[in-house]
């Protein structure tokens, strides 16, 4: 074992800082993964938000490309830093067509490899070190290391009190309080993060909350960032079996618009092909901005996250088909919903709250009637008994930056429908032990 002191300092707090806390126990589930003949105890893995439903129909249209086309002579070479011209074009007809519904140009796209590095990488160029990131509560945890390990920026949760099962909406009167907190700090509030569909509630900003908050960040010069990464995975609200659990309808509409016609240089969007199309371990992501400067800033930085140009290769044919793409989002919706009206089912019957989803691969629980105090402890102590006594592995608690406890992510699209039921049938005698 080497020694930690032959790090830098930032390498020694480095080994010590897991990225996720739950990622030991991932490891030891791996290793004794649910089978339902070879391995009818397995563990099942709920935590991890990866969506496997669609991957048939994603690998058979590449391997196709795979077998029908030559590759290029340009992707054996360098490419722009900010995606090669002919994948970003690509992109720019996919969103917009299927995510923005608005014209998008292709000089106004940044490719990383991943949401998580143009996370990292837009932090950098729009905050400087102690600069303050807001996120209304609660919010994906890993935000936190993305805007905080290179770029230094502080994360802060704006806890809105909540009244309903939905999400409370967040306003520009709650922002004129957290600029207030955040000067009063001495500090200075720069990017405002909103994740739509939402990690992990699943809610949804509608157009004229997201006109209201950009005016605000325009008007107060905070950068303003939606993270559509799931804004293709919505779930059907219309579905007879769950029309009942939404107050309000609520369609989503991609903030491309608002920028479109705001033309600001404080709104900004990210997006990433892991998720609605179930390719994490592919990693394309992508940030979209009409501000020049930060697209220079961009390309300047962006050489050791750039996207392999196979990759970029096969994603430009795959985008380009417009037909399967429309195809395989008409599947990958009905089969979220599918699986999400499974395990709202299952909660129902176990009398489980839980906040209605519009879109994501998640349902965030509430099992703090099953905690042995209000405490953070007591948190994680159900959580590792989840895990133990009934081998479902969910997310953690830690890190969403709410202060209701016992509430829980679930992550449903990971793990085969077989696989899905047996979590749910486990989950529900858990609870019902409990009680
Ligand atoms: C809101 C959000 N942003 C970013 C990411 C990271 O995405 P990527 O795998 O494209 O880096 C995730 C993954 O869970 C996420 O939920």
């Amino acid at each position: 074992m080497t020694k930690p002191l032959s790090l830098s300092q930032r390498g020694q707090i480095a080994s010590r800082s897991a990225m996720r806390v739950d990622l030991e126990v991932y490891a030891e589930a791996i290793e004794n993964l649910y089978h339902p003949t070879k391995n009818p105890e397995g563990a099942l893995i709920l935590n991890m938000a990866e969506n496997n439903l669609s991957w048939p129909l994603l690998r058979e249209k590449i391997e196709t490309v795979a077998l029908e086309n030559g590759i290029p002579n340009w992707v054996s070479n360098y490419t722009s830093a900010l995606g090669a011209a002919s994948f970003r074009e690509a992109l720019a007809g996919f969103l917009s067509k299927f995510l923005c519904h608005c014209p998008i140009s292709p000089d106004h796209l940044a490719c990383s490899a991943g949401a998580t590095p143009v996370i990292e990488l837009t932090s950098w160029i729009l905050a400087d070190a102690g600069d303050v990131a807001v996120f209304p509560a609660p919010s994906y945890p890993v935000y936190t290391q993305d805007i905080g390990n290179k770029a230094a920026v502080e994360r802060f949760d704006l806890v809105i009190q909540n009244t309903t099962n939905d999400r409370p909406t967040l306003n520009s009167k709650h922002l004129d309080e957290t600029l207030t907190n955040i000067e009063s700090q001495g500090k200075k509030f720069r990017m405002l993060i909103l994740t739509s569909p939402d990690n992990p509630t699943g809610y949804i900003y509608s157009f004229e909350q997201l006109i209201e908050i950009s005016d605000w960040c325009i008007e107060q010069e905070v950068h303003l960032i939606v993270n559509e990464i799931y804004g293709l995975s919505l779930i059907d609200t219309n579905h007879p079996e769950l029309r009942a659990d939404y107050q309000t309808e609520v369609d989503f509409v991609s903030f491309a618009q608002i920028m479109q016609d705001r033309q600001s240089d404080y709104l900004h969007l990210w997006y990433s092909l892991s998720k609605d199309l179930g390719s994490s371990g592919f990693r394309l992501g992508l940030v979209h901005s009409l501000n020049e400067s930060f697209i220079k800033a961009y390309n300047n930085l962006n050489a050791p996250h750039m996207v392999s140009n196979y990759t970029q290769w096969t994603f430009q044919e795959v985008l380009s088909d417009h037909d399967f793409m429309a195809d395989y989002i008409r599947k990958n919706q009905a089969a979220l919903t599918e699986s999400y009206v499974l395990v709202v089912k299952y909660l129902r019957a176990a009398n489980v709250p839980y906040v209605p989803s519009r879109g994501s691969l998640f349902v965030w629980i509430d099992l703090s009637a099953f905690l042995k105090d209000d405490s953070v402890q007591a948190e994680t102590d159900l959580w590792l008994e989840i895990y133990q006594k009934a081998k479902l592995l969910i997310t953690p608690a830690n890190g969403f930056g709410h202060q209701n406890r016992g509430h829980y992510r679930l992550v449903y699209t990971a793990i085969s429908k077989t696989g899905l039921e047996e979590a749910m049938s486990r989950l529900s005698d858990f609870i019902k032990n409990k009680r």
